[in-house]
């Protein structure tokens, strides 16, 4: 297994040989980020995995603060899935200057978490805009449970022609239905004991879809009651929005993500359902 900080390292280890695949995550690895590792083996080529926690993607410096990486721990998970190689690089490496270049995603980074997290998804795009140019991978993977994130991503290589394509993997969640994320190891046990729940509430959302409703409001009120019954948790939005636009949706007549995001704490849990009509 390669383990390589530096950009003029990864490119010369990568140089010539392809496939490339990317899975880019900050870290702290789970059985969420296993899921696309093991897509990426099962397609094939050098699997790269890059480890980086990027600053310019949190809105608070207390959240960037609380990801710590335990390099060693992540490259036994790489390796266990069968990875090439490890880009891990320090954040002087990747911005060695304040950076003056970012790539704005408009509009789908507008709606949900770009509603409450100010500058994320434009950090988001950059970082990964730059992983891209640095591995320059034919394939990169990124899960479904960040729904905004992928739809932001797809939205980026389209339009700017990156010769790249983005494979979606569906949310790996725990047997009891919490979406799997670094996040959850925050969680007290009473916390993580009631976490399931938002899960719950999207599926009871998508239950009166799935029965035939067409007005999103009924399908809202229906999770909320569920959530309203955990009064742990504070919901920061729960909306139905359009799979590919992430706007808001008046109407169910295309395919939708129910989305929501509620804190328990100080831990900010996302997570969201497809329901195609
Ligand atoms: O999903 C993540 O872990 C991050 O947002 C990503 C895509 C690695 C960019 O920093």
């Amino acid at each position: 297994m390669i383990v390589e900080a530096t950009i003029a390292g990864i490119r010369r280890r990568l140089g010539g040989r392809r496939p490339v695949a990317l899975v880019p995550t900050m870290g702290a690895l789970h059985e969420g980020h296993g899921a696309l590792m093991d897509a990426a083996r099962r397609d094939g080529g050098i699997c790269v995995v890059s480890i980086f926690v990027n600053p310019i993607q949190f809105d608070r410096p207390d959240d960037y603060a609380k990801y710590t990486i335990d390099l060693s721990r992540d490259k036994a998970f790489c390796e266990a899935h069968g990875m090439d190689a490890i880009f891990a690089p320090a954040p002087e490496e990747m911005y060695p200057q304040p950076p003056a270049t970012f790539v704005e995603v408009s509009g789908i980074s507008e709606h949900l978490c770009g509603r409450f997290r100010p500058g994320h998804f434009r950090g988001v795009a950059t970082v990964v805009a730059k992983l891209f140019q640095i591995t320059g991978p034919d394939r990169a993977y990124f899960g479904e449970k960040d729904a905004q994130q992928l739809a932001v991503i797809e939205r980026m290589v389209a339009d700017l022609n990156m010769p790249v394509a983005i494979v979606p993997v569906p949310t790996v969640r725990e047997p009891d239905g919490l979406a799997l994320s670094s996040r959850n190891r925050r969680l007290a046990p009473e916390q993580r004991r009631v976490a399931p729940a938002l899960y719950r509430a999207l599926e009871a959302a998508k239950r009166q879809l799935e029965q035939g409703t067409s007005d999103p409001r009924v399908a809202v009120q229906a999770a909320e009651a569920v959530l309203a019954s955990v009064p742990e948790f504070r919901v920061e939005y729960l909306e139905i929005a359009c799979a590919a636009s992430m706007a808001p949706v008046e109407r169910i007549d295309g395919p939708v993500r129910i989305a929501a995001a509620a804190w328990l704490g100080d831990v900010r849990l996302i997570d969201n359902v497809l329901f195609t009509p």
